[in-house]
């Protein structure tokens, strides 16, 4: 199935850009094949419309931004934040403006250094990150990159555990030590949440950044699908109690592509000065990741039987029927 085979994803907030990447400057942005448009009112509030003029379909992501409403490049009409246009420049003053001169509003929210948006009829709630409510946390960017892959392909990979002794085998990985010790999948609406515990491959950088010795480290994994497009994985060290979070977001441009966007949260305190090196181990993870399933085909099967699974892929089983109900709910 494709992501616009499931118009109720269109109902959540993805991250569309950083928030320093948003100036005065409007912003194109692509969700769900459409293109839309984010900008700054005069008060630093973000705004997110609808990236096509109504009267000859100028993009407004070319214009710029006066009296906090939107100008359209094209002929100058302006638009207010909750899409209606406010100000026809050609037109004598007295005349009414035409009713349907208005572009579609969403709600945008800014939360964490990102600016998220929703461009679904029936909004759900922000996403909740445990540990960025938390001061005992640091949080961290790692990326945000646009991949050729879908986005439930991407999550899929995410939740899958067997993968991570042969796709991460150069870096995190040991497939010396692949036996998993898994636990069952809690399942709670259209959240889950299970558990692995494995033996992870310790490397020179590894030592470095997480702190643990000898060759070998148990790590123990408490993934979590927190929305049907967003993946939080707590990996906790069990020599030193080390807790690095991993918070991987998918927001799908169409249904091939997929801004991928990744932050962590640590409970070490880390220095900024040992940012980049943290980061660097994820960041070679995840290349790793994406040079596999960007090769993947886009159309993610939702019949149980379509596949082959082991108990080991009790996660993502139970993610393709997580994915089965939203469809479902239109
Ligand atoms: S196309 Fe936008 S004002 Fe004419
Ligand atoms: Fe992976």
């Amino acid at each position: 199935m494709l992501v616009s085979e499931i118009p109720a994803l269109r109902n959540y907030f993805y991250p569309v850009c950083y928030s320093s990447d948003l100036s005065k400057e409007p912003k194109h942005v692509r969700l769900f094949g459409e293109d839309f448009v984010v900008y700054r009112d005069s008060q630093g509030t973000a705004h997110g419309l609808s990236d096509r003029c109504p009267h000859r379909g100028g993009r407004l992501s070319q214009g710029w931004v006066v009296n906090d409403c939107l100008a359209c490049p094209y002929h100058g009409w302006e638009y207010a934040s909750d899409g209606k246009c406010t100000f026809i420049p050609s037109q004598e003053a007295g005349i009414p403006i035409p009713t349907r001169a208005k572009v579609g509003a969403f709600p945008v929210e800014e939360r964490h250094g990102l600016v998220w948006m929703c461009v679904g009829d029936e909004p759900r709630e922000m996403p909740y990150f445990t540990e960025l409510e938390d001061e005992g946390y640091t949080l961290i960017h790692e990326m945000m990159d646009v991949w050729q892959a879908s986005a439930p392909r991407i999550v899929d990979n995410a939740l899958d555990v067997s993968h991570v002794a042969w796709v991460h085998r150069n870096s995190i990985g040991s497939n010396a030590n692949n036996k998993l010790e898994m636990g069952e999948v809690s399942r709670d609406g259209l959240n889950l949440k299970f558990s692995v515990t494995l033996v992870a491959q310790v490397n020179e950088a590894m030592k470095n950044i997480n702190g643990v010795t000898g060759e070998t480290t148990r790590r123990t994994t408490h993934a979590e699908l927190v929305q049907p497009l967003i993946f939080r994985g707590r990996l906790v060290y069990e020599e030193n109690g080390l807790v690095h979070v991993l918070y991987k977001t998918c927001t799908p441009i169409d249904n091939e592509n997929t801004l991928f966007c990744q932050f962590i949260a640590r409970n070490d305190n880390p220095a900024p000065e040992r940012w980049e090196s943290i980061t660097a181990v994820d960041r070679l993870v995840q290349s790793e990741d994406r040079a596999l399933v960007e090769h993947i085909e886009p159309d993610f099967p939702l019949e149980i039987t379509d596949e082959v699974h082991t108990k080991y892929d009790k996660m993502t089983v139970e993610y393709r029927r997580v994915l089965a109900e939203l469809a479902g709910a239109r």
